[in-house]
């Protein structure tokens, strides 16, 4: 399928520089090797090249979630790819479901859900500020998924509004102070991930799901390396990325009159 106007591009330069730009038509976009016309990008297929001004060669690629969520606007923390490949899968996010996501910030984390549960899923993400909540939508749109996507501007102290949802993902800085809505807006079953940076929270946070009806919990570490790709000097990069997140991960499960039980406390 040829490019078309208004259509995003991963563009790879040679030196190995990248940019993720919409083309429009008419207009170009300086880089240090030179200019990039859009219009020569128009009517190309991906994976073809062009030239820029100084003739230095340009690939044209397709994004994908990865690009997207490198090059994405943002004005929080995001979770990365380095943790949110394996989240997606602990929290065992398939086509249809129903998945709650907080924050929604600048909607990263919202966007992989909202790729995996499919345009019959539904991801509730709550926000409690604004001015994020326009950029994680700008964002959205861009990437195709706004429509899988319900946006909440609501304070999750006040509790959720769904019932029996397949997942839960909460990242906000005191996630212990919100575990009984968790419980309560969970099917039985579902599955619970919290990312928290520090250790102090996750201690806190195993202490609250201790004192919940919660099973099956267990924290994680992600230490990824990434290689230099020269194949006569193949060797680790110089600095690493050496801590992101904890992850913790549970399950609700449901004993005889624990409904009443949260409903007292
Ligand atoms: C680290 S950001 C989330 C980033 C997001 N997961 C992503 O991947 O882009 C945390 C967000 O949680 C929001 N937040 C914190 N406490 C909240 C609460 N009680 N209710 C709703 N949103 C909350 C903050 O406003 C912030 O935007």
């Amino acid at each position: 399928m040829p490019i078309k106007e208004g259509e995003r591009v991963y563009l790879r330069l040679e030196d190995g520089k990248n940019y993720l730009l919409k083309v429009e038509k008419g207009k170009f976009f300086s880089t240090h090797l030179g200019n990039i016309y859009f219009d020569h990008i128009i009517g190309k297929e991906f994976g073809e090249e062009v030239y820029t001004s100084q003739g230095k060669k340009v690939y044209l690629l397709q994004p994908g979630i990865v690009e997207n969520i490198f090059h994405m606007k943002r004005r929080t923390q995001i979770v990365y790819p380095k943790d949110l490949g394996f989240i997606l899968l602990m929290l065992d996010i398939k086509e249809n479901d129903r998945v709650i996501d907080v924050g929604l910030g600048s909607g990263a984390m919202c966007g992989a859900l909202a790729r995996l549960v499919g345009e019959r899923g539904k991801v509730y993400a709550y926000e409690k500020r604004e001015e994020f909540i326009a950029i994680a939508r700008h964002n959205l749109s861009q990437w195709g998924w706004e429509d899988r996507v319900e946006i909440k501007q609501r304070d999750i102290k006040d509790g959720f509004e769904e019932k029996d949802v397949d997942a839960l993902f909460l990242d906000v800085p005191n996630p212990w102070d919100y575990l009984k809505e968790c419980w309560r807006a969970l099917k039985g079953g579902g599955r619970l991930a919290i990312v928290s940076p520090t250790a102090g929270q996750v201690m806190e946070v195993l202490r609250g799901l201790e004192a919940l009806p919660f099973e099956d919990t267990e924290v994680w570490e992600n230490l990824f390396r990434q290689y230099k790709t020269n194949p006569s000097a193949f060797r680790p990069v110089d600095r690493m990325v050496a801590h992101t997140t904890y992850m913790i991960f549970s399950r609700k499960v449901s004993p005889p009159d624990w409904e009443v039980d949260l409903k007292e406390t």
